[in-house]
């Protein structure tokens, strides 16, 4: 049954209408033009590292797919694009195979595609009793635990009972040999919730913000009922606005994703705080278009970013973190509200 719904969310969201109508807020970040960026566009250097492993370029495919016998091709072409490029890769929930483990060769092929690349596991919060044996599959450089409480309150047969949770992850941190992370699914992370999951010794917190993939929508379309998805279908803090709360909450690595459809977006999430930035959607179709469009989605990504780079004179991320941007509009609106400093991006070249 889990297996099937596996199958059913791929064919979904590749083929539905699946995304918010609301938008990230990355509209509402206008990065700073430099007239004299004083660098070479062909020397801009990408590389990080998160969770002690290096990166070529600060990007992750978020969580996606296994546990159907059909989503072992799809790990197949991301683990390959994820080793080539030396990004990151996140698996899709494996509690398929912890529960059935002739499931497994649908993750397993990830490592066997891509034997350096930073490979993140994943457990949904309502399985976390499953985290040891989902870190254990594999060999895996982190486990990511997903936050979903709108699919879970949208689907009908949904866990709505939450209680615990964060007991449960301070629990799952101390028991699990590998880094946990902890990622939303599409509705974001608050500057508080991002406190209280570090306190708890999360090591990296994906914001999953909304703007992208709504699994309200999602959900919509599996149910007969499509009232209360349709209600719920913008619920959520915006990729933008929960980059700048995680970032300015919590010293942990922060991965901005959610709606992130372009290098530029890219860029802006990384000027405001975030160390990585992820992607699932558009990654997922691309695949479906065959592994040379994968390739050329990720090679246009990047020289996308280093445009922006390049125009506001950032020669590495480190000095892009430094770069000077205006925050504007609803996502200014809902940060100054909530607390926020807006204005500490604006000149802080200068400081
Ligand atoms: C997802 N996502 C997801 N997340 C997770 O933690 N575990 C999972 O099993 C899945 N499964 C999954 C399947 C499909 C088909 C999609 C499109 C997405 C959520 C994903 O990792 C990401 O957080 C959101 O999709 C938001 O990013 P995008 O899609 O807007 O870039």
């Amino acid at each position: 049954m889990i297996s099937d719904r596996k199958l059913e969310h791929l064919l979904l969201c590749t083929h539905s209408d699946v995304e918010y109508h609301k938008k990230t807020g990355f509209k509402d970040v206008e990065l700073v033009h430099k007239a004299l960026p004083e660098v070479n566009q062909e020397e801009i250097d990408l590389s990080t590292s998160l969770l002690g492993k290096e990166l070529d370029a600060p990007l992750i495919i978020t969580a996606i797919t296994g546990g159907h016998p059909a989503s072992e091709i799809v790990n197949q072409k991301l683990a390959r694009a994820a080793g080539k490029l030396n990004i990151g890769l996140g698996l899709g929930s494996q509690r398929a195979a912890v529960e059935n483990p002739e499931l497994e060769s649908t993750y397993t092929i990830a490592r066997q595609e891509a034997p350096e690349a930073l490979i993140i596991g994943n457990i949904g919060a309502p399985q976390m009793e499953l985290s040891s044996r989902a870190a254990e599959m594999m060999d895996l450089d982190a486990l990511a635990i997903h936050l979903n409480p709108l699919q879970e309150a949208i689907q009908p047969e949904g866990d709505v009972d939450s209680r615990g949770y964060l007991e449960n992850i301070q629990e799952t941190v101390k028991n699990t040999s590998i880094p946990v992370i902890a990622k939303e699914t599409g509705a974001g992370i608050s500057g508080n919730d991002a406190q209280l999951l570090e306190t708890a010794g999360i090591k990296a917190i994906d914001v999953a913000g909304a703007g992208g993939t709504s699994w309200a929508a999602v959900e919509t379309h599996r149910s007969q009922d499509k009232s209360m998805g349709e209600l719920y279908w913008d619920w959520g803090i915006t990729t933008a606005a929960s980059t700048v709360e995680v970032s300015q909450s919590v010293e942990i690595p922060v991965i901005s994703s959610g709606g992130i459809r372009n290098g530029l977006e890219a860029v802006k999430a990384l000027a405001l705080g975030a160390d990585v930035v992820g992607m699932a959607l558009p990654v997922l179709k691309a695949s479906y278009q065959g592994e040379e469009i994968l390739q050329d989605f990720f090679h246009n990504f990047i020289n996308q970013m280093k445009v922006a780079m390049f125009l506001v004179g950032a020669s590495n991320l480190e000095e892009l973190q430094n770069t000077d941007l205006v925050i504007q509009g609803k996502t200014r609106e809902w940060l100054q509200e909530r607390g926020y400093d807006t204005k500490i991006y604006a000149r802080r070249s200068s400081l």
